[in-house]
């Protein structure tokens, strides 16, 4: 259970979190390993620097559909073939790098970074016009971050792992009860792709 800042954050996500005493069967979130290696403490340095907009929730958007504005995730509708930098990454070896690693591994689709404020939050939702599937990559996680999810408990970020979620299917919340900011990173990828398969559900043929 999460106790929250009751005096801060609204009814809704109280109760969810409060009342919400779910635990995960795996099926809406699981923790995925990247085959590749990187340094979280260096991708953070640079995601530090980024351009975020001023939107309650900072983003920065940095991969996506060649020559189309921010469709905002990897849209269900889309039929985009050709993806491509979105900022000038040449500040940002290491994210540059890490793309680069991501997409030597199969095509993805779109990549955001997200910085939440403290006593931040996100209202439960679902993502209901986006590919269903998305790795969250943490790169801060202050004590009092939660990324809860309706009826399939919370994620577990520990030790900053990337984790797999559908979050067009299952309701879910986000908060930061604490007194610094966050930083987190996600993508979409082509999940039919045999690289990105392999890693997200390795057990299916
Ligand atoms: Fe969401």
């Amino acid at each position: 259970m999460t106790t929250l800042n009751t005096d801060l954050y609204p009814k809704l996500i109280r109760d969810f979190f409060l009342f919400d005493h779910s635990v995960s069967d795996g099926t809406a979130h699981k923790p995925v390993t990247l085959p590749f290696a990187y340094d979280l403490a260096e991708l953070l340095q640079e995601a530090e620097q980024l351009p975020y907009d001023d939107r309650p929730v900072n983003r920065c958007y940095v991969w996506g559909p060649t020559a189309q504005s921010d469709p905002g995730c990897d849209l269900l509708t889309s039929t985009d073939t050709d993806y491509t930098a979105q900022i000038d990454l040449t500040p940002y070896p290491k994210i540059q790098s890490f793309i680069d690693s991501l997409n030597a591994v199969g095509p993805i689709t779109y990549l955001t970074f997200k910085r939440m404020k403290p006593r931040g939050y996100i209202m439960p939702h679902i993502d209901s016009e986006c590919n269903p599937y998305k790795i969250y990559v943490p790169l801060s996680w202050p004590a009092g971050s939660e990324f809860k999810m309706f009826g399939q408990g919370n994620i577990d970020f520990t030790d900053l792992k990337p984790n797999l979620i559908n979050t067009s299917d299952v309701m879910h919340s986000v908060v930061n009860d604490s007194d610094e900011h966050r930083i987190i990173f996600s993508f979409y990828a082509d999940w039919s792709h045999p690289g990105w398969k392999h890693i997200a559900w390795p057990n299916s043929k």
